[in-house]
């Protein structure tokens, strides 16, 4: 006899900037009909507060979780999504500001943040049925995770379609080397930082995204969960 089905499974989807994770995970949850956590968007809605606020960059070493609690972000469990509110207002397009992107690898390094975030995330996968991406989900946040998949792809394919994504038109060469030199930066430091760096978990199913149609990574994905749910 095999072993039990699974249901109500933890999935997490980690890789590197414009591997194509945030994606991939909306659309699993979505034909599974589990909730999906886009956990750069915490990183993202604390920065965008930091900035909001006018707390100095300088000053966000000292940050402390009380600092942090002040800032009034909040994480909401909504259908099939968690929506994020700074005070009473949903965010949505201000986290994807250059401001907010030059900014949130400096935030996301920090001790008190990752502490501060850690129970949110773990919060909203306490019943299960979530696919979260990142770059500490199956490592760190979630690491008895059901499934734990990690994306990759070539960096000139990753750059090519962060530009797609954010302007919808089809980028210039020199367009693509400019954005593939902006996300290798960070790539180095999501990757180089002490505190939960970008590493493939341990067991995960490595997908190479370079040459893939989205559909097949998706059905490369949702073919293991079906072999844990049957
Ligand atoms: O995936 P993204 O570009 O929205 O992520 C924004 C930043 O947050 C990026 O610098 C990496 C960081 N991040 C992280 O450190 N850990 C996560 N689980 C998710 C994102």
């Amino acid at each position: 006899m095999g072993e039990t089905p699974k249901t109500r499974l933890i999935i997490t989807v980690d890789g590197p900037a414009g591997s194509g994770k945030t994606t991939t995970a909306k659309e699993i949850a979505a034909r599974l009909g589990y909730r999906h956590l886009d956990s750069g968007a915490l990183y993202r809605a604390l920065t965008y507060a930091l900035l909001k606020a006018g707390i100095r960059k300088s000053d966000w070493p000292r940050l402390t979780s009380d600092d942090l609690s002040g800032l009034g972000v909040r994480a909401e469990a909504s259908v099939g999504v968690v929506d994020l509110y700074l005070g009473g207002a949903l965010l949505g397009d201000e986290l994807r500001t250059p401001e907010v992107t030059r900014d949130v690898a400096a935030v996301a390094k920090l001790r008190v943040v990752r502490i501060w975030l850690l129970d949110i995330q773990r919060n909203l996968g306490l019943h299960g049925s979530l696919v979260a991406d990142g770059r500490d989900m199956g490592s760190v946040v979630f690491p008895d995770a059901d499934l734990k998949v990690f994306l990759v792809a070539s960096l000139e394919e990753r750059a090519r379609r962060r530009l797609l994504q954010d302007t919808g038109l089809h980028p210039t060469e020199s367009e693509v080397v400019a954005e593939a030199a902006r996300i290798h930066a960070r790539d180095a430091i999501d990757s180089a930082r002490e505190l939960s760096p970008l590493r493939c978990p341990e067991g995960a199913l490595e997908i190479d995204t370079t040459k893939l149609e989205f559909e097949e990574q998706v059905l490369a994905i949702l073919t293991r969960v079906i072999d844990l749910t049957e």
